[in-house]
């Protein structure tokens, strides 16, 4: 993140709501049952994309979806990515991550829980049902998007290994492969990627995991095959390609606050109060738009989860 200001990114032709909303008919209508599901994730995300069969038959639309804002065009939300492990520019991403293999896959969730256990993306989906959930998301460098993904609640998964009395963090990791992720050949953060969560805001409905955008299984890039979302955060919460997910009792270390803790908060919450050390946070630009527009508190998010940081300083804890 510390790279280079986002003045650079490609404005794009647009993938209009109608064509969209078209395309979310089709995959409603379609009658396809989950097995078709299981087998499309089988394939290599490459060839994935390319196939044209439903990959979430039945998706929920979620009623947390902000749904006034036009959508950012497909072609950004996967061409203009930071995911360090495949390299440093924005277009290193979408270049680069198809070398991941993303099949089997397993999630481990453990640490201060009653029942660990670890779960591959089958067991995810059959967890709870899938639900697009269209999200402001805006990344500390100034730029932001709206993105429908797919996914649950994380409430869901945890509920499943049962927490401890104890349990007051939550502790994301995500993939580390040195031989497709090139990236991690330098030090630049501290490998694997990872994040942290208090446990109350892990639980708010609004923090999800992902598997899949714009109706479609999640690209390598935006961080397949099953990533942290959690809208009303700078981008780098969002972890991508989890692995285990730890529940604790101390505050985990994150790779960004430990590479620069005066700059990368564990909090993270958007706040355009709180400026960058080197930059204003007051105004974002959406990808695919030319006008800058306001930052809002949380991100806009601020009525469902400001109650969580209620007597916290918040420039103290960015
Ligand atoms: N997760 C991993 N594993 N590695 C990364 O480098 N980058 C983070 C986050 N998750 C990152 C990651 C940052 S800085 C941002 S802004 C978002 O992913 C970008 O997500 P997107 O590319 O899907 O928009």
């Amino acid at each position: 993140m510390l790279i280079k200001r986002p003045d650079d990114f490609v404005p794009s032709e647009i993938t209009s709501r109608a064509v969209y909303e078209g395309r979310r008919e089709f995959l409603r209508s379609a009658g396809l049952g989950a097995a078709a599901v299981l087998a499309s994730s089988l394939l290599p995300a490459r060839l994935a994309r390319a196939a044209t069969a439903p990959r979430f038959p039945g998706l929920v639309s979620s009623p947390y979806s902000t749904r006034d804002e036009k959508l950012t065009p497909f072609k950004n939300v996967t061409g203009y990515n930071n995911y360090y492990e495949f390299g440093y520019e924005k277009e290193d991403p979408p270049a680069n991550a198809h070398r991941l293999k993303t099949h089997p896959w397993a999630l481990t969730v453990d640490g201060l829980v009653a029942k660990p256990r670890t779960f591959s993306i089958e067991d995810l989906l059959r967890l709870a049902p899938m639900e697009e959930r269209i999200y402001r998301m805006r990344c500390v460098e100034g730029w932001s998007m709206l993105i429908p993904w797919v996914g649950f609640p994380i409430s869901a998964l945890l509920k499943q290994v049962e927490p401890l009395g104890s349990a007051r963090y939550v502790a994301f990791q995500t993939r580390l492969d040195k031989e497709t992720m090139t990236g991690t050949r330098l030090p630049y953060l501290n490998w694997p990627y990872s994040e942290g969560l208090r446990l109350d805001e892990a639980l708010h409905p609004l923090a999800i995991l992902a598997l899949g955008l714009y109706g479609d299984i999640l690209p390598n890039q935006n961080g397949a095959p099953v990533r942290l979302v959690v809208p009303w955060k700078y981008g780098f919460k969002g972890a991508k390609s989890l692995v285990r997910i730890t529940l604790t009792e101390k505050q985990p270390a994150t790779a960004w606050n430990q590479s620069q803790p005066g700059e990368y908060g564990f909090y993270a919450n958007v706040n355009p109060t709180v400026d960058h050390p080197r930059w204003s946070q007051a105004k974002e630009r959406r990808l695919g738009e030319f006008q800058r527009r306001p930052t809002l508190m949380f991100n806009g998010y601020g009525d469902q989860v400001a109650q969580l940081y209620a007597g916290m300083d918040l420039r103290k804890n960015f």
